[in-house]
């Protein structure tokens, strides 16, 4: 694909669902991928994976939570790859509760993976994007980031706020700097893993979370926003299941 050969991408939460399948994806489009999450051995499988596919792909451990972490990851990107083009703040969590479930461990852990680590991403990447004065941020929000209902409170409250973030930053950087959010539908991941409440997320998996789209859907999605000329700036993708329809 035209203006995805080459390039250096830097993938937040790259050890499964959506993060694995744009690693996977984009790889095999010819970028070089820098993989980052917790799970150190499903990151080295992956990035075998992709070097036995003829692909070009690296992995640290990442806790998105640290700031100093995240900026040895994009150091270690540009060390191991020389340049960074394209860095992608996909980690995330959706522990769903109702609010008088008070589940207050489960918010900041949202707030600090969904929110301040997409802040901890930009305050890694911008300088350099800054730096060679170009460079693209693509941040995974959710239908969530526009759509709020019972139980998602907070964690469409996460997605809102990176919403804004990106648009704030969009209109802050220089002409030459993109940043685009992709705003997934229910997607096969294991996200629906991180609700805590068993009763919870059997709905959530048996009743909102069918139909489901391939995770690859979503990174085809980003590849079209990294294919576009530097002077096309792709702002917002919703991609959605056709068959979803109330959220
Ligand atoms: N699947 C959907 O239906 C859907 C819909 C809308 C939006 N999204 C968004 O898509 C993004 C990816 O989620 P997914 O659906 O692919 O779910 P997933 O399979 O559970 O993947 C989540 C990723 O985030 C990583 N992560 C979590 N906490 C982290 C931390 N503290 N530091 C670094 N990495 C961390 C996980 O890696 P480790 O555990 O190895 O650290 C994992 O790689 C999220 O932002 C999610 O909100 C998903």
């Amino acid at each position: 694909m035209e203006n995805v050969k080459g390039k250096v991408i830097a993938i937040t939460g790259a050890s499964s669902g959506i993060g694995e399948a744009m690693a996977r994806h984009l790889a095999a489009l010819g970028a070089k991928v820098s993989l980052g999450a917790r799970r150190m051995e499903r990151l080295e499988d992956i990035v075998e994976d992709i070097s036995n596919n003829g692909g070009q792909a690296i992995c640290k451990k990442l806790d998105v939570t640290q700031p100093d972490e995240m900026k040895d990851f994009v150091e270690f990107t540009l060390e191991r790859f020389k340049t960074l083009d394209v860095f992608i703040n996909n980690a995330g969590l959706m522990p769903l509760s109702m609010i008088n479930a008070y589940k207050i461990e489960e918010w900041h852990r949202m707030i600090d993976v969904n929110i301040k680590g997409v802040l901890h991403g930009i305050a890694a990447a911008l300088p350099y994007f800054e730096e060679k004065d170009k460079g693209q941020f693509i941040n995974i929000t959710s239908v969530g980031d526009r759509w709020v209902g019972p139980t998602s409170t907070v964690y469409s409250s996460t997605k809102f706020a990176v919403r804004a973030i990106s648009d704030g930053l969009r209109q802050e950087v220089s002409d030459n700097i993109r940043v685009t959010i992709v705003a997934p539908g229910a997607t096969e991941s294991e996200l629906a893993e991180t609700i805590s409440d068993p009763e919870l997320k059997e709905m959530a998996i048996n009743q909102f979370r069918t139909n489901l789209l391939p995770a690859a859907a979503i990174a085809r999605a980003v590849a079209y926003a990294v294919s576009q000329p530097t002077d096309v700036d792709v702002n917002e993708l919703v991609v959605r299941p056709t068959a979803q329809k109330s959220f």
